[in-house]
């Protein structure tokens, strides 16, 4: 056990993707298909949210993830999407069993030799973050093993063929789930004595003689196994997080220079002054981008349209909104309302609003009401009071399925 004062344990999630999905009937593992609807981006995938669900947990020190030989490159378009501080390993190759996939992840991660590990199947993509802690925090009071379970609420029977044998004793059962958490070294030397095709881990503990606890688990906490289970994902409230709403802000200024217009939320207002700026300057279009991005934590502007790439030099704005749009909408998101605040005092904002609104509306695909554009003198206080340049912040809403 560990307390305060003490070195903070290292725990590796262990992420497994090195199935087929014989079940699922598809030639693409299930880890790498759709979670929600029909979009194939990497951020749309089974695997991408099993992951991400370790990524940035504080618990969690490292994640390693275990795929198929066949199916790496697209094991590795997943990883590049996920934006985490946690450090995510290279990609470790699995075995013909998911025993066997366990124990190459186990042994790949020796150099790190972790306190602690959480194994987990890449196809159970909603484990909430409170699981998470209630299986360290077991491990950190000195547990051998611990998973997460559900009880039975069914009544559970044993059969021959057609035949029903028996009824078993419904209250000594309980669902295993993952993660899976173990001290590194007491389940690697497990796996190297257990019999093969073993179906978790905390069977191949317990087969060395080591005890295994269960905190509960959680119903939503599903392993994706057959085409049933992925389109009930996007039917059944019990198998499907709500979408939860996610605030963005950006912030963005441009200098004046000389000139005969200057472009703002995509519309082109005849002024007595230009921006100065690599792309067409749309200090509006900039901050909605910012903000858009900050909503689902994809960095900003400058990170996805370097400022030093001359590609940019002079580009419709618009390609940067449309970029952030089909993010969110790639996350399976949708946009709730878009606030915009346009600080000069010059140009006079308000007579364009409408068209502004409209163009927006075509940009984000998105109904004019949730379009809001506003416009502020500074008292002719600071840069933009001096008609040095503009300043505008933008704040959206989207919502978002289980991110
Ligand atoms: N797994 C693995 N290596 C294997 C087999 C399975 O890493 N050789 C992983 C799967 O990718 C999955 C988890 O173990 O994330 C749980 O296994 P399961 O649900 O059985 O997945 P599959 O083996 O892919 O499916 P199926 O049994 O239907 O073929
Ligand atoms: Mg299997």
């Amino acid at each position: 056990m560990y307390s305060t004062g003490m070195t903070k344990p290292t725990t590796l999630a262990i992420i497994l993707a090195g199935g087929t999905g014989t079940r699922m009937g598809n030639p693409t593992p299930k880890q790498f298909l759709p979670l929600y609807g029909t979009n194939t981006a990497p951020q749309n995938t089974v695997l991408y949210h099993s992951i991400n669900a370790f990524a940035n947990h504080p618990a969690i020190s490292h994640i390693a993830v275990v795929c198929h030989g066949d199916w790496f490159a697209q094991c590795h378009d997943v990883i590049n999407t996920i934006q985490t501080t946690t450090p995510i390993l290279p990609v470790i190759t699995g075995g013909d069993t998911r025993q066997q996939s366990v124990y190459n992840g186990l042994l790949a991660v020796e150099h790190i030799a972790p306190d602690y590990v959480l194994i987990h199947d890449g196809a159970r993509p909603h484990t909430p973050p409170d699981l998470i802690d209630r299986v360290t925090n077991a491990l950190h009071k000195g547990a051998d093993g611990v998973i997460p379970a559900l009880p039975a609420t069914d009544t559970l029977k044993t059969n021959t063929g057609n035949t029903i044998t028996s009824t078993l004793n419904r209250d000594q059962i309980v669902h295993a789930q993952t993660p899976q958490g173990f001290a590194y070294t007491a389940i690697l030397s497990a796996h190297q004595t257990a019999p093969p095709n073993l179906t978790d881990d905390a069977s191949v503990l317990a087969q060395a003689g080591g005890t295994v606890q269960w905190v509960t688990g959680d119903p939503a906490n599903i392993k994706i196994t057959t085409p049933h289970d992925l389109q009930n994902n996007s039917e059944t409230p019990m198998t499907t997080p709500q979408k939860i709403p996610r605030i963005g802000q950006g912030y963005d200024v441009h200098k004046f220079t000389d000139g005969d217009h200057v472009m703002l939320c995509g519309v082109k207002i005849p002024h007595t002054k230009a921006f100065t700026a690599h792309s067409d300057g749309d200090v509006a279009l900039h901050a909605l981008t910012d903000a858009l991005y900050g909503a689902i934590a994809m960095g900003d502007i400058g990170r996805h349209f370097p400022p030093t790439d001359p590609q940019w030099q002079g580009a419709d704005s618009a390609i940067f909104l449309q970029h952030a749009v089909d993010m969110v909408a790639n996350m399976g998101g949708e946009i709730g309302n878009v606030d915009i605040t346009i600080m000069c005092e010059q140009p006079k904002i308000t007579p364009h609003a409408p068209t502004m609104q409209q163009r927006l509306s075509e940009l984000m695909k998105i109904p004019t009401h949730k379009i809001s554009i506003k416009a502020t003198t500074t008292e002719k206080l600071g840069f933009t009071g001096r008609g040095e340049g503009i300043a505008t912040t933008a704040t959206v809403i989207v919502f978002v399925q289980g991110y």
